[in-house]
């Protein structure tokens, strides 16, 4: 039997000053910052870490960050690292966004190398992976996964592989409102399911948590998160707001 539990985390990218970023995340831990059927996230920018930290404690939300440099200190100009925000609560990191891929230059050494840092310093990697649009009309997703996987882990070991989370995010469906249907997604989600079994066993691999982003919404999301192996939720648009970032969770709880 699975006994996975569903994660729902917010990745709000580039907006909420601190002032709105509290404010989101006391609507949050009002009507949901009790309940344990779901495991939730949200991961403000760096600026509203600390806002958004102070309003969540005492609850069950957790705070993430959306990227972190390898080093822990230095001359590293713009960047922040692991224990910087170990030191505001932090206690996941998503890594490897196709934003970040994409438009700030991040190769796949580097990203494994950040998963590294952040599993040494007591930090939860949101490893995340996923193909172009080309990439998926050449027939290619499944390879192009494989590379992200296979290099975005290399050197983590088997005791520390349950602490890792995988997000799946074809990039064509991130903010386009194109969302993948459940058989695309979960199609690669059990490949990932079964790379992780190559790589760390059956045990392990059935721990680690896939979750699902890219246009997901109150809507769509009942459909996905049926699916054996999509276990939760890397939201953009729709965690800005809190009805709908409420909703993917009860979601995520109806669908456990
Ligand atoms: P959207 O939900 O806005 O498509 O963004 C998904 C995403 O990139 C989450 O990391």
């Amino acid at each position: 039997m699975i006994l996975r539990k569903k994660f729902i985390a917010g990745n709000w990218k580039m907006n909420k000053t601190p002032a709105d970023g509290a404010a989101l995340v006391s609507e949050i831990v009002t009507e949901i910052g009790r309940q344990t059927d779901v495991d939730v996230l949200v991961c403000p920018p760096f600026t509203a870490l600390e806002s958004a930290g102070r309003n969540l404690e005492g609850s069950n939300v957790k705070l993430g960050a959306q990227n972190m440099h390898f080093e822990l200190n230095g001359a590293f100009t713009g960047e922040v690292s692991a224990p910087m925000l170990r030191d505001l609560f932090v206690t996941h990191v998503i890594l490897g966004h196709s934003e970040r891929r994409a438009l700030f230059g991040e190769t796949d050494a580097m990203i494994n190398q950040k998963v590294l840092t952040a599993i040494k310093n007591q930090l939860r990697p949101i490893l995340c992976v996923g193909e172009t649009l080309s990439e998926r009309e050449a027939g290619d997703t499944l390879k192009v996964v494989q590379t992200q996987v296979e290099a975005g882990l290399e050197g983590v070991g088997k005791d520390q592989a349950p602490s890792v989370i995988i997000a799946y995010e074809p990039v064509w469906a991130i903010g386009t409102g194109k969302v993948a249907t459940s058989d695309q997604a979960q199609e690669v989600h059990a490949f990932i399911r079964g790379l992780l079994t190559k790589l760390f066993g059956e045990t392990i691999a059935q721990k680690v948590r896939i979750l699902y982003g890219g246009s997901m919404k109150p809507s769509n999301a009942p459909e996905l998160l049926a699916q054996k192996d999509i276990d939760g939720g890397l939201i953009g648009g729709a965690s800005l707001e809190s009805r709908s970032f409420v909703d993917l969770v009860k979601a995520a709880a109806d669908a456990k």
